[in-house]
């Protein structure tokens, strides 16, 4: 079925000039937010299943209603497949997950921080069509220019990032780039399984999809945690 989604409109013609300062900052001073009550009930269920769990894990960042998590548990049967996003009205309709799967209200960033305090490093992690925040002005709340970005360094694992904004994956290799990892950018093949809502709702309005991996290498070198 042919919808018609708009494509992201953004005034921003490259990437962000503001982008090396920033990543840099970031790197030399800690994300210090304290964390907030809200997330505590998702970091204690962390710890309950990864004191269960010795296997991999694997992480679904910003997972929405967590179809993508039910997909990835199936591809990585052996991991324990967290799935993190802060809206419960998306995750109220999350779909039937397998048993290695485990669904979180929490912020991301929260999460990242005590899986790197807790030294968890990840099979893969996935950061599927995250906001993209078009407005050059938005750059801080894009994923890479949180303050929180470092904390990916050191989660280890395979990580891809998707998206139907080009220039959003191409500024995301850039900041990893500039924090030493070397990524690959690809256009995601049609006829590859859709992982989540927003990537059928984009393919159905004939969206070209954009794919970052990068093999991060498990290390806390270089960061301020
Ligand atoms: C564009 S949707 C994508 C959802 C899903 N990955 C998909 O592709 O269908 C972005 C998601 O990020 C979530 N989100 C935004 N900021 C977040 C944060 N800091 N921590 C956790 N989730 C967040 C939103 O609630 C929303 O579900």
């Amino acid at each position: 079925m042919q919808s018609s989604s708009r494509q992201v409109q953004s005034s921003q013609r490259g990437v962000h000039p503001g982008l090396p300062a920033l990543v840099r900052r970031h790197q030399q001073h800690a994300w210090q937010k304290p964390t907030q009550q809200v997330d505590v009930p998702a970091l204690r269920a962390v710890d309950t299943a990864l004191t269960a769990h010795e296997g991999p894990v694997v992480l679904d960042s910003y997972c929405g209603t967590g179809q993508s998590t039910a997909r990835l548990c199936k591809r990585y049967p052996d991991a324990l497949v967290i799935g993190v996003d802060k809206s419960s009205h998306r995750l109220d309709r999350h779909p039937a997950l397998p048993k290695n799967g485990l669904l979180l209200q929490a912020h991301c960033e929260a999460v990242w921080r005590h899986l790197v305090e807790r030294q968890t490093r990840l099979l893969a992690h996935k950061i599927l069509y995250p906001n993209p925040w078009p407005k050059p002005g938005h750059l801080s709340r894009r994923v890479h220019g949180h303050p929180a970005f470092p904390l990916l360094l050191a989660l280890g694992g395979d990580l891809e990032l998707r998206s139907n904004w080009q220039l959003y994956v191409e500024e995301f290799g850039v900041a990893l780039s500039l924090l030493g990892h070397p990524s690959r950018v690809a256009i995601v093949p049609s006829d590859d399984e859709a992982l989540t809502l927003f990537e059928e709702k984009y393919r159905n309005s004939g969206h070209e999809l954009w794919s970052l991996s990068a093999p991060m290498v498990s290390s806390r070198q270089g960061i301020a945690v």
